[in-house]
C-alpha cells in the first residue's frame, strides 16, 4: 500500500486543504451526494466508514457500521483487510482506531479539528503531576490503579498501559471499575468526574468514598489525610454538552407526561442521573428506545442529532429532547458532507489525507491498556 501521508501542522498544508474544501463548498448537496456515492464505489472494500452515533444524518448515511465508542472501537479492530478506516467521530475515537487496527491500514479523520473537549481538560503533564504528588503520600504502583475514559488523548491511554491501568468507556466502565478493585483498593479516574462519579456509586461506594481532584490546585485541593482516605479520586473534568440537562428539566417533563421514562447519558450531572430510569452509553440508549413499545414516551438526555434521528426512525413514539435549549456537539459537527467526500476523492487519488498516526511507543502503551478493557469484556 502506497500511502502518500499529510503531516498536518505546517501552515502551508493547512491553507491547501482549506482552498481544496473552498473548492468543494461550490458544490450543490445533491453534486456532493452523487460524488460521495461515487468514491465509495470506487473504493469499495478497500474502504470502510465508521459513524459514531452523534454524526449528523448525511454523513450517518454513508457510514458502513454505526455505534457507540466500544462498538466503533471493536469493529476497527476485527477488519483487517480494509485499507482505508474513514471515522466519521472525534479525534480520540480516530487515534483509539489506529491503535487497534494494524499497521499498514491509514485511519483518517475527515475533519483534524474535530476533537473533543472533554479530552482536552486533562493531559499527560498534568496526570504526571497528580501521580507523583500521589507518590508523596502512599505506594502508589500498589494502591492506586489509573482508569482513563477513552475520551482522552493516546498518551494518557498509553500512561495507564505503563502504570498497569486500563481504558474505559460508558458501555462498560462499571465491570472496569470492578476490574481494577479486584486489583488495587484505589482508583484515580479521568478525565470525566461525572461517569466516574455515577460509576463510583453503582459498584456500591457513597460520596464520602470519593474525592474531585482539581488538577490546577496543589494535591488537588485535598489534604493528605483525605487522599489517603478517598477509595476514587475524580478528575475535575466534564462534557459541556451533557451538562446543558439539569435536574429540573427532569422534573418538568415528569409533571407534563405522568407516562414518561427517562434514559440519559452518563456524563449528566449527578442530579439528572439520580433522577433517570435508564443511564448509559449512546448504544444502549438507541436500543432501548428502538425496543420499546409502541406509543411509550421518553425524554433522552444526550446529543441532539441522536435524538432527532430516533425522533425521525421511531414516529410510533413520543421522543424528547431533554433540555429546553438546543445543544450539539459542536466538535462532532465538524464532520460534514463536505469534508467526508474531500477525503473519500483523495482516497481515490491515492493521497491519505488527515490520516491520524499515534507515535509508536504510545500505541504500543495504550494498546495494552485498550487489551485489558477489551478482555474485561461488556
Ligand atoms: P458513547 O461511548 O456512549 O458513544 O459516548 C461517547 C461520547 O463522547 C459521549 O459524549
Ligand atoms: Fe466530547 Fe461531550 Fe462531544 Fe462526547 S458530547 S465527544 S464527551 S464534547
Amino acid at each position: 500500500m502506497q500511502h502518500n501521508e499529510v503531516i498536518m501542522g505546517p501552515p502551508a498544508v493547512l491553507h491547501k486543504v482549506a482552498r481544496e474544501i473552498q473548492e468543494y463548498q461550490s458544490f450543490t448537496p445533491e453534486e456532493i451526494h452523487e460524488r460521495t456515492v461515487q468514491a465509495k464505489e470506487l473504493l469499495g472494500n478497500r474502504l470502510v466508514i465508521l459513524g459514531h452515533n452523534y454524526q449528523r444524518d448525511e454523513v450517518i448515511e454513508f457510514s458502513d457500521f454505526q455505534g457507540d465508542s466500544l462498538k466503533l472501537a471493536r469493529i476497527s479492530s476485527e477488519l483487517p483487510d480494509r485499507e482505508y478506516i474513514v471515522f466519521c467521530g472525534v479525534s480520540f475515537m480516530a487515534e483509539t482506531a489506529d491503535i487497534l487496527s494494524s499497521s499498514d491500514q491509514a485511519v483518517v479523520l475527515p475533519d483534524l479539528a474535530a476533537g473533543c473537549s472533554m479530552a482536552d481538560m486533562a493531559d499527560l503533564e498534568h496526570v504526571e503531576m497528580v501521580w507523583d504528588s500521589l507518590r508523596t503520600l502512599l505506594p502508589v504502583e500498589e494502591l492506586v490503579m489509573p482508569v482513563v475514559y477513552v475520551n482522552s488523548a493516546a498518551d494518557l491511554k498509553a500512561f495507564c498501559g505503563k502504570h498497569g491501568g486500563i481504558t474505559c468507556t460508558s458501555s462498560n466502565a462499571q465491570a472496569v471499575f470492578r476490574w481494577a478493585f479486584e486489583r488495587r483498593e484505589k482508583i484515580l479516574f479521568f478525565p470525566d468526574e461525572h461517569l466516574g462519579r455515577y460509576t463510583a456509586k453503582s459498584v456500591g461506594l457513597q460520596e464520602s468514598d470519593l474525592i474531585v481532584w482539581d488538577p490546577y490546585l496543589p494535591n488537588g485541593g485535598h489534604t493528605p489525610e483525605a487522599i489517603r482516605h478517598a477509595t476514587v479520586l475524580l478528575w475535575k473534568g466534564f462534557c459541556s454538552v451533557h451538562l446543558m440537562f439539569r435536574p429540573e428539566h427532569v422534573r418538568t417533563f415528569r409533571s407534563n407526561y405522568p407516562d414518561l421514562q427517562v434514559i440519559v447519558h452518563p456524563e449528566c450531572c449527578e442530579g439528572v442521573v439520580e433522577q433517570a430510569d435508564l443511564v448509559g452509553s449512546t448504544e444502549l440508549i438507541i436500543q432501548t428506545v428502538s425496543d420499546a413499545a409502541s406509543g411509550t414516551v421518553w425524554a433522552i438526555g444526550t446529543e441532539l442529532n441522536l435524538v432527532n434521528r430516533l425522533k425521525r426512525l421511531q414516529p410510533d413514539k413520543k421522543i424528547f429532547f431533554l433540555s429546553p435549549t438546543v445543544c450539539q456537539c459542536s466538535t462532532m459537527f465538524r464532520i460534514d458532507p463536505i469534508h467526508l467526500l474531500w477525503s473519500l476523492e483523495n482516497l481515490v487519488d491515492g493521497h491519505v489525507v488527515n490520516r491520524i498516526s499515534v507515535p509508536a511507543d504510545d500505541k504500543l502503551w495504550a494498546g495494552r491498556a485498550l487489551d485489558r478493557m477489551m478482555s474485561v469484556g461488556c
